[in-house]
């Protein structure tokens, strides 16, 4: 199948690495131009000699209201158009809701700003600037790195399963909102792929290999995801190969959930 995304551009925010990295790979090796945008200069320096001249790179916060502006500037500076959108950020802090241990008020409010109002303006804004011409672009695709928690509750990600099922819920809304100029919205919902912040994750736990282990007996295939299985699978839904696909949120977690 062919994803038809030759020269067509995305911005990818959290894009050094991690699941936006993975997501980059693909849609570069398919073709694309992408915009890779994180926190770190070092890292997004990284990807960039990676991927080579279908890459640029911005150094941005998703939490900052000046970055969707210098995201759609870029794609249009370096590109000349903009075609779609991955919004991904660094995972939020985990720890229950009550007790010693748990969140306080300042950390929800911190992962409010990056990972809930920084995608909504990064969703709202971009979406706002892809082109509207269907016949002559194929249309656009706006696409949300959720997770699991959406549907079902992780344990000690109070969080996680605050944030992302509003979120999802205002990515179903765009979908509505943006649907008739041609842009189709959608979110992702990893389980356990193998990442920086999973191996992170893992460490926090205090025996890792022990953390894996439990984790790994609740995903029916019986282990973590590879990043690239994630990255195949957000590469196809931002793609015009995924023409139809609209409010749609999508499982990539090896059969994990506990719900439909
Ligand atoms: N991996 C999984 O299995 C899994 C499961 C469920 C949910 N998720 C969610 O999926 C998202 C991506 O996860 P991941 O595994 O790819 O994490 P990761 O390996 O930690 O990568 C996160 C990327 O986002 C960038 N980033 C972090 N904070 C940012 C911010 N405020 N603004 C812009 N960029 C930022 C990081 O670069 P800098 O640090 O340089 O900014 C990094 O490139 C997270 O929100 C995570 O909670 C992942």
């Amino acid at each position: 199948m062919d994803l038809q995304v030759t020269d067509r551009v995305y911005v990818i925010t959290g894009g050094a690495r991690g699941l936006g990295r993975a997501t980059a790979d693909v849609l570069v090796a398919e073709g694309a131009r992408v915009v890779l945008s994180g926190r770190s200069a070092e890292t997004l320096a990284g990807a960039a000699e990676a991927l080579g001249e279908s890459a640029t790179t911005v150094v941005a916060d998703n939490a900052d209201p000046d970055t969707p502006a210098r995201l759609i500037a870029a794609a249009a500076d370096t590109w000349g158009r903009l075609d779609g959108a991955l919004i991904s950020v660094g995972g939020p802090p985990v720890g229950p809701v009550a007790g010693e241990r748990g969140i306080s008020d300042e950390q929800w409010t911190t992962a409010f700003e990056s990972v809930f109002l920084g995608a909504v303006r990064l969703g709202r804004d971009l979406g706002g600037a892809i082109a509207d011409d269907v016949e002559e672009t194929g249309g656009g695709a706006l696409a949300f790195v959720l997770s699991s928690s959406v549907r079902a509750p992780l344990a000690n990600m109070a969080v996680s399963n605050g944030l992302r099922p509003g979120l999802a819920m205002v990515a179903k809304t765009l979908a509505d909102e943006l649907g008739p100029r041609g842009v189709r919205v959608n979110g992702l919902l990893p389980g356990r792929v193998g990442t920086e912040r999973v191996a992170e994750l893992d460490e926090a736990s205090g025996d890792p290999a022990a953390a894996r282990a439990a984790a790994v007996r609740g995903i029916p295939l019986g282990r973590y995801g590879e990043p690239a299985e994630f990255g195949r699978v957000a590469a196809f839904l931002l793609s015009p190969a995924a023409s139809f696909v609209s409010g749609a949120m999508v499982p990539v977690d090896g059969g994990m959930l506990r719900a439909l």
